[in-house]
């Protein structure tokens, strides 16, 4: 797999064809499929549960599926994706009561567990919850709807969050949420994202002369990708070789 994974959210495809859709946004070169499960209770809004994961399984995609989880409370809905066939699970803290039994829960069901930080939530948690962490999600617009725009302070939250995980020397991926698109991915990149998600900006993009519809898209974002500068490239120390 790349080392940058573009993570389409489906909330901006076609529902009405949404097997065609992550067929071929992926065979345009995604990497992972990005899943917004909304409750119309955490979040005002309603979307997709677990017989819709299941379903794009059955309809042939092996990629990663990345389930986020815009529900409270949580745990009841956890078995049942880890069944549906979600690789990623990932949660708001401030909707478990108990984060620590919700981030076991998910590894015990076979998938692996994310925390998801709304723009205003603090990074506290992560104090006693990095060991059982397999992503960290950042959201840079308020969950619920897509098509909104990026919060800039959000990058001053990655930069930290990066940091954080670089210390630890853990595998966690760093993974941002909304208004993501070819205008910004480069920068939220250079600061230590390497998951991102993007709604509108790609299925909004689709394209009839593309083979696959995406192509074009994916590739822009791809394009973008390889010109971000690592961040000992951006503090001057470091002025030659290649990165990706
Ligand atoms: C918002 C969702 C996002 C959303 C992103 O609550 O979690 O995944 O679909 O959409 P865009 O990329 O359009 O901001
Ligand atoms: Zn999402």
């Amino acid at each position: 797999m790349n080392q940058n994974w573009i993570a389409p959210s489906i909330l901006s495809a076609d529902f009405a064809r949404l097997g065609e859709e992550v067929v071929n946004v992926l065979t345009s070169g995604a990497d992972v499929v990005h899943f917004d499960v909304m409750d119309n209770h955490y979040v005002p809004n309603l979307t997709i549960g677990p017989l819709v994961c299941e379903a794009l399984r059955k309809h042939g995609v092996t990629a990663p599926i990345d389930v986020h989880l815009m529900v409270k409370p949580v745990d009841r809905i956890i078995p049942d994706f880890a069944k549906a066939g979600a690789s990623y699970i990932t949660f708001h803290p401030e909707a478990s009561e108990h984060v620590d039994r919700t981030l076991g829960l998910i590894r015990d069901s076979g998938c692996k567990a994310g925390l998801v930080f709304n723009p205003a939530t603090p990074l506290d948690v992560l104090e006693y919850t990095l060991e059982k962490v397999d992503m960290i999600l950042l959201m840079s617009v308020n969950p619920g709807f897509g098509g909104q725009k990026f919060i800039p302070y959000v990058l001053e939250k990655a930069r930290k969050v990066s940091q954080i995980i670089k210390a630890s020397g853990r595998d966690i991926r760093l993974e941002i949420d909304g208004g993501v698109g070819p205008g910004n991915i480069r920068e939220i990149a250079e600061a230590g994202v390497d998951t991102f998600v993007a709604g509108s900006a790609v299925f909004g993009a689709a394209k009839t002369s593309d083979p696959n519809h995406y192509d074009s898209i994916i590739k822009a974002l791809r394009d973008e990708l390889a010109q971000a500068k690592s961040p000992q490239q951006k503090s001057g120390s470091c002025c030659h070789g290649s990165h990706d």
